[in-house]
């Protein structure tokens, strides 16, 4: 039983996270046992989009040989994108001005010309959006839940974010000695986008005394308060981890890059800000620390690279049993398919009654409120 399916294809979209090579592997081998060919589109869909860019070929050949001893590295063989969605793409208009342009027909089209039967779409909520578009149009795919940031919806975790975390738990283990050795205040941002995953994960592990998430807008003086009690104790420094999407109450998110044709906003500078701030009122030495994108990189977790590879067999399963227009999600202890239009264009933000987050308040951390 193979559905009529003989050849796939493989796109990684959005920002890249540890796992992705994982997951090709998992597809192509998974495929390959059933005599499927597959395929790589490089670049998100941009080998479809410009062939021109890609003389060895924007869509190409997947072997067992090329996806051999790729599993633990991180990025994508793939290439990858956060620019240009297909769904809006912008294109410049004989007039000089910039429109933007729904081009998911031309992959549709590409997908017909080169007898590519179905599509494993691994991504964020914007190419989950692209995919369930792409289902619409009568293409087979199945989604594969990718983000260091753990925004997805309907899916236990999304591989990438065990990394993240346990990445930046290790930059506040290493940040305590110093911090306490010079009596100063560390602020650590962390990206996440709109969501605290990463900062509240990482920030109880890694025993932080502070951590504002965008889910509870803070008030500094509650930070500050925080400071003050424990240099009262003799407990002369802090370490306050700032999600990037952190807003204070009577505030907004800082951005970097608004948004324009074809990307989303950049978010950014929170941590300067409460840094500098938090150093005012408090008059404490304080620094702060961007770990940017050194959470997006490196090798894999054990966690994320079975995770990737689960999810990519099952992709593969998943076409073999006929089904289309779901993603592949972990219900622990095991995968199941949810449909994608129940997860494209929502986000899972951290809900404020969750267990992690009561356990940060049993600890003392202060969450700004
Ligand atoms: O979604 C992943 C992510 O790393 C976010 O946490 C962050 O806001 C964004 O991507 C950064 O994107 P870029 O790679 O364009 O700087």
């Amino acid at each position: 039983m193979s559905n009529g399916i003989r050849r796939i294809a493989i796109s990684t979209g959005g920002g890249d996270a540890p796992g992705l090579n994982a997951v090709i592997r998992a597809v192509v081998i998974a495929a390959s046992n059933r005599d499927w060919e597959c395929y790589g589109i490089r670049d998100g869909y941009n080998g479809i989009l410009f062939p021109e860019r890609y003389p060895e070929g924007g869509v190409f050949r997947l072997t067992r040989d090329r996806v051999r001893g790729i599993g633990h590295l991180g990025g994508t063989i793939l290439g990858t994108t956060n620019k240009g969605n297909p769904l809006c793409f912008p294109m410049k208009m004989p007039d000089g001005s910039v429109r933007e342009v729904d081009r998911t027909d031309e992959i549709v089209e590409c997908f017909a010309r080169k007898e590519l039967d179905a599509l494993v779409s691994v991504g964020g909520d914007g190419s989950l959006t692209i995919a369930n578009a792409l289902h619409q149009k009568g293409l087979r795919v199945v989604g594969v839940p990718k983000t260091i940031d753990n925004d997805l919806d309907k899916t236990y975790t999304t591989f990438g974010f065990d990394t993240a975390v346990s990445f930046a738990t290790e930059c506040l283990d290493r940040l305590h000695s110093t911090a306490e050795s010079h009596q100063r205040v560390i602020v650590v941002e962390m990206m996440g986008r709109y969501a605290g995953w990463i900062a509240l994960h990482s920030g109880i592990a890694g025993s932080a005394h502070a951590i504002l998430i965008p889910e509870i807008p803070f008030d500094l003086e509650q930070v500050a308060a925080k400071v003050r009690a424990r240099d009262q104790v003799g407990r002369m420094y802090s370490l306050v981890v700032v999600a990037e999407g952190a807003t204070p109450a009577n505030g907004r998110h800082a951005v970097l890059e608004q948004a324009g044709a074809g990307h989303a906003e950049r978010l950014g500078g929170i941590g300067e800000w409460v840094a500098k701030s938090l150093q005012e009122i408090t008059g404490k030495d304080t620094r702060v620390v961007v770990l940017g994108h050194l959470l997006r990189g490196g090798s894999p977790t054990s966690f994320d690279r079975l995770a990737a590879l689960r999810f990519g067999a099952a992709a593969v399963r998943a076409l073999e049993e006929g089904r289309s227009g779901v993603m592949v999600a972990l219900a622990l202890p095991n995968v199941n398919y949810v449909p994608l239009e129940e997860v494209a264009g929502r986000m899972k933000a951290v809900p404020l009654d969750c267990d992690t987050l009561l356990t940060g308040r049993d600890l003392g951390i202060c969450f700004g409120d």
